[in-house]
């Protein structure tokens, strides 16, 4: 079957990594007897210095066509002076709002040969593999009304509203009782449902959900102060938690810190599924544009990799290949191959290219 992926490197160390992107997927066409379309295209400041804009219609129109997106990173000191509309990141908006992805995948694994690297005590991270789905279209950042008013008194007031509607709340949780069948069969629902209304409704929905449609799936609900105990002081006892905008923002970054580099990290965000089941599919690092190493051959390419591994899961349900990419980057790590953010002590690190060529190799 033909694949139609889209390829937005962007800036800084983002079209570095994504040329590793591109061998594997070239590997993966003469060995696998996949084929995938790959089109390349700008967004973010390379696109608003090229086309005036960080991201065209007609950008827009192929990620809308593709069976998935992979987007390196966007930004940098160049643009940050640009006004609002044309700055780096208004591309990356437009992606995720156009696109409607309303599910963010932000997986926290910490890889067995990094583990004494980690801050962290050992045994608290040693094997952990959680999943943080963020519900990332709704919530406090986009509720209606908002704004500063000044008040009778003078004094100003500056207010967000905290809004879910039941159906967006269900297809989120839908998508987290369908990753937990595919992973541990654990689902953890976390909001403030003892101080918000939003909260309140959220829990039911979760819970109606479950009973109806995922009865298999131990469902478990948290409230989003002690999850963010329990992530520092116990993070194993999870496996996927669903939650809204605003703490999956926060929790989501917190989880990523146990596993240590952000140089690692991949990332995966969802639409609504159509009549054949295919969803619109955005995939990326969760590391930004990096200008103070870009150009330079010194970027880790694995967060970016590990993206496209997720891509060939969610998106294709190619699994076996997934797995394939992500024992590579686990072997490769077990060796000492490393970039320079995850170096060994007494190894030389590799640069960006060469961690792509031995992925291959391993
Ligand atoms: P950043 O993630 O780009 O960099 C933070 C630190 O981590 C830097 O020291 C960088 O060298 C290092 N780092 C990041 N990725 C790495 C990798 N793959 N390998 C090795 N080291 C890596 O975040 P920062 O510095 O706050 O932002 C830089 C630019 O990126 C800004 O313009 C920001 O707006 C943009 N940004 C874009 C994002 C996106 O496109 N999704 C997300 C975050 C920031
Ligand atoms: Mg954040």
């Amino acid at each position: 079957a033909n694949k139609k992926l889209l390829v937005l490197p962007g800036d800084g160390i983002g079209p570095e990594v994504m040329d590793e992107v591109e061998r594997v997927v070239e590997w993966l066409d003469a060995k696998r007897r996949v084929t995938f379309s790959v089109e390349r295209a700008l967004v973010g400041g390379s696109a608003y210095d090229a086309e005036g804009t960080p991201l065209t219609d007609a950008t827009m129109a192929k990620a809308q066509g593709a069976d998935a997106v992979l987007l390196g990173a966007v930004g940098g000191p160049k643009w940050e002076k640009l006004p609002f509309e044309h700055r780096p990141e208004r591309g990356l908006l437009r992606l995720r709002k156009e696109m409607a992805l309303f599910a963010n995948l932000r997986p926290a694994q910490v890889f067995e040969p990094l583990v004494d690297a980690s801050s962290l005590k050992p045994d608290l991270v040693r094997g952990l593999d959680i999943m943080i789905l963020r519900e990332l279209t709704g919530g406090v950042y986009f509720g209606e009304p908002r704004g500063i008013e000044t008040l009778p008194n003078g004094e100003k007031r500056g207010f967000n509203t905290q809004s879910y509607t039941t159906s967006e709340i269900e297809r989120v949780a839908r998508v987290g009782f369908e990753l937990a069948r595919k992973r541990s069969n654990k689902l953890c629902s976390v909001e403030k449902a003892n101080v918000m209304e939003s909260g309140v409704l959220w829990r039911e929905v979760v819970q109606a959900l479950g009973d109806k449609d995922y009865p298999d799936v131990e469902l478990s609900h948290m409230y989003a102060d002690n999850c963010a105990m329990q992530l520092v002081r116990a993070p194993k006892q999870f496996d996927v938690i669903v939650t809204d905008n605003l703490f999956g923002d926060i929790l989501s970054d917190c989880a990523a810190m146990l596993t240590g580099s952000l140089g690692m990290l991949p990332s995966a965000s969802l639409g609504a599924a159509d009549e054949s089941g295919r969803r619109k599919a955005l995939y990326e690092p969760v590391h930004g544009s990096a200008p103070d190493i870009a150009g330079k051959g010194l970027a880790n390419p694995l967060a970016t990799l590990m993206s496209f591994a997720m891509m060939l899961r969610y998106s294709f349900d190619m699994d076996e290949d997934a797995a394939l990419i992500e024992d590579a980057v686990e072997k490769l790590l077990a060796k000492g191959v490393r970039t320079a953010d995850i170096r060994l002590e007494g190894r030389a690190p590799v640069s960006t290219q060469e961690m792509g060529k031995a992925l291959i190799a391993e």
